[in-house]
């Protein structure tokens, strides 16, 4: 990539046209994302000449400064504080003429008058918000918008490896066992709940495994003609694990990320029976529910009173005074039919 940015002359959206093609190909030649944000601060920044232009990043329940052009800023925001963390909980842009009469705004400078906030995804989640503020009032717009919207719609691609947005993220993520030695009926129960998400419009996500409990819910799911998202980790797909039919197939690095990007892509989670896996995985999205790192609803499909003692400990943990808040972060149902009506329209909001 050449270095030397070619700053068109004219009016902004002149401007914007010449600089978004050097801003891909940034985003191109480079996959480091620490590396490509720096560069794009500072082409922004050679554009335009605005008072500060950079990135914040999601880091657990706060936003973490990232790579920046100018004055020195707050290295943390909070979930919905000020206009950054605005933007991120309800994931769109917003326009700021006026900075004094955004309720909540963060001075970082108090050079600041204007500002603009454009998140940007990962896997269809908030991964970060690029932040611009103006010292003038009144400086940013719907070309603003428009264009740096464009930019993060690229980075989002980037840092996703596939062009997923808030619009297609309606996965249902279900939880369940790898083993095909279990009485039929658990078999059964994943195939219909796979059948019944498809039929409500819900993309599966899953594990993607070949075998098991997993594999009922990914046929049940496709027999109904719906989508199955796999998210498998590396050394999985490399022994042959994952499900032929799924619709797409997300490579991971990790056991972590898997289920990092499970929840990411869901807009509700199910749990069926299973082994430590299945567990594992339930007890971190109630751990996520509880601390609102998960948005969506979480059900537990108590097929055959199989989880039985698994409620009976909850409630122990809940008459002794350890469930925060006194609530078990978890709808316990029956039976597919009873989950699919609890998760029933849920939105990426939850
Ligand atoms: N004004 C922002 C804080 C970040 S600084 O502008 C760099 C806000 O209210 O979120």
């Amino acid at each position: 990539m050449a270095e030397e940015l070619v700053v068109a002359k004219g009016n902004k959206e002149e401007k914007y046209k010449v600089l978004l093609p050097q801003l891909e190909a940034l985003m191109k030649y480079e996959s480091d994302p620490v590396a490509v944000m720096a560069n794009m601060s500072a082409a922004i920044m050679d554009t335009f000449k605005f008072l500060w232009v950079g990135f914040y990043t999601v880091d657990s329940d706060r936003l973490v400064l990232g790579p920046f052009q100018g004055p020195l800023a707050c290295t943390r925001i909070a979930y919905g504080k000020g206009v950054c963390g605005t933007a991120w909980a309800e994931a769109r842009t917003l326009v700021v003429p006026d900075v004094e009469a955004f309720p909540g705004h963060i001075a970082c400078s108090s050079s600041s008058r204007s500002e603009i906030v454009v998140p940007f995804y990962r896997n269809g989640a908030v991964a970060g918000v690029l932040d611009i503020d103006s010292a003038d009032l009144d400086t940013f717009d719907s070309v603003d918008a428009e264009w740096l919207e464009k930019a993060m719609a690229i980075l989002s691609e980037k840092l996703s490896g596939s062009r997923v947005t808030e619009v297609e993220r309606n996965g249902v993520v279900v939880y369940c066992a790898s083993s095909s030695w279990v009485p039929r009926k658990y078999l059964d129960a994943a195939y219909e709940m796979g059948s019944l998400i498809a039929k409500n419009g819900f993309t599966l996500v899953t594990g993607g495994g070949y075998r098991g409990l997993m594999a009922s819910t990914i046929d049940g799911a496709l027999s109904e003609g719906g989508n199955v998202t796999g998210v498998l980790p590396h050394f999985m797909i490399e022994n042959g694990w994952a499900h032929k039919g799924l619709t797409k197939c997300i490579d991971t690095p990790s056991m972590h990320v898997r289920k990092q990007t499970m929840a990411e892509l869901s807009v509700a989670a199910v749990a069926l029976p299973g082994g430590i896996g299945t567990l594992d995985e339930l007890c971190e999205i109630m751990a996520w529910s509880q601390l609102k790192l998960f948005p969506g609803k979480v059900v537990l499909v108590n097929v055959n009173g199989f989880f039985d003692p698994l409620i009976e400990m909850f409630d122990k943990m809940r008459e002794e005074g350890f469930m925060r808040g006194g609530e078990i972060p978890v709808k316990v149902v029956s039976t597919p039919q009873e989950a699919i009506e609890y998760i029933g329209n849920s939105s990426c909001r939850g």
